[in-house]
């Protein structure tokens, strides 16, 4: 349709995209060959079939497993260059990009190595399609704060390769208050602070990723919406929410894309942004995003330009990036 070429064409940014979340089946396999590590799963298509999620948890089990293969320094930039592919098709001129180093320090794989074959595939990627790229380290919430602290640190000899820290894994039952410390040492390290908040937990998590972490930008947050006063201020204090509508799906926040309230957000004059999360698991990468959520909700050419401005607008790119982009 006219939509879809719009789309295609739009320039746009990429706020809320976990790499490891971009692993696609045939690199499991690929990378399961390459480190003679054994799969439980037969085949690429066998392995397709168990991304059926009913909630937040069922899917991070198979995400971490997923994650298993990825052990070298080229694993990571196989990973990472693949994506940057992908999204240079989709026309994103500027990523930033969560990644999870505990996922991968658990298992015995270096600081080192992950962080290395990330940065060498953003050069490579800046070189040849002339992409733009920061990394966001995040904490995962199902860990403790001393774990937290202890990645901290183990990154601070690359913090010049990583622009923020940001927070992920299992929502409920691992409030903002259990990481106060180790985000205000972040904040104190140079680095800009992010949270997941609001996916499946209630507003007050929202709130208190505002108040008790000062993060700058709220990943999801589409719960927001239950608090008339929470929106009020979102508003006010332009606090960007980067959305994932297919991952919502996906993940039964919502029961269908014609659900997904976007437009409760664009009404508010909040700045939203449309983002992928994990395009392998959801079924997408950005512009399958955005051509979903305009399908089903039909929105206007309007609409899809004030979302990718409000991706460039939410972005930690210099202002004069920005404006060039803009
Ligand atoms: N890690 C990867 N994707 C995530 C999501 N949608 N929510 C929380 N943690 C995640
Ligand atoms: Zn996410």
């Amino acid at each position: 349709t006219d939509g879809d070429k719009f789309i295609d064409g739009l320039p746009k940014c990429e706020l809320h995209l976990h790499i490891e979340g971009t692993l696609e089946p045939e690199m499991v396999f690929e990378l399961a060959k390459r480190n003679n590590k054994a799969l439980k799963y037969e085949s690429v298509e066998k392995l397709r079939e168990v991304y059926d999620f009913e909630n937040l948890q069922s899917f991070l089990d198979i995400y971490y497993d997923g994650a298993n293969v990825l052990i070298h320094e080229e694993d990571f930039y196989d990973l990472a260059f693949a994506y940057f592919k992908k999204a240079h098709e989709d026309n994103v001129l500027h990523a930033e990009i969560f990644f999870d180093p505990q996922t991968h320090t658990d298992r015995g794989v270096e600081f080192k190595d992950v962080i290395d074959g990330l940065t060498r595939a953003r050069i490579d990627a800046e070189k040849e399609f002339g992409i733009s790229a920061y990394y966001i380290m995040c904490f995962l919430k199902h860990l403790t704060e001393e774990e937290a602290i202890e990645t901290l640190k183990q990154s601070i000899p690359y913090k010049d390769q990583i622009i923020g820290v940001g927070l992920d894994s299992t929502e409920l039952g691992n409030p903002a208050s259990k990481f106060k410390k180790v985000m205000k040492m972040s904040k104190d390290a140079g680095y800009q602070l992010v949270s997941h908040a609001g996916e499946e937990g209630p507003p007050e998590f929202v709130s208190d990723a505002l108040d008790i972490l000062n993060v700058e930008r709220i990943d999801h947050g589409i719960r927001s919406l239950e608090d008339d006063k929470l929106i009020k201020r979102l508003a006010k204090e332009q606090i960007p929410l980067t959305l994932c509508p297919l991952s919502n799906c996906k993940l039964c926040v919502i029961d269908k894309m014609e659900d997904f309230p976007l437009q409760a957000f664009l009404d508010a004059n909040i700045c939203c942004t449309i983002n992928s999360d994990d395009p392998s698991y959801f079924g997408g990468y950005l512009n399958d995003n955005f051509k979903c959520v305009n399908k089903s909700l039909n929105l206007t050419l309007e609409d899809l330009q004030t979302l990718a401005k409000n991706s460039f607008k939410a972005s930690f790119a210099p202002e004069t990036k920005k404006e060039e982009w803009i």
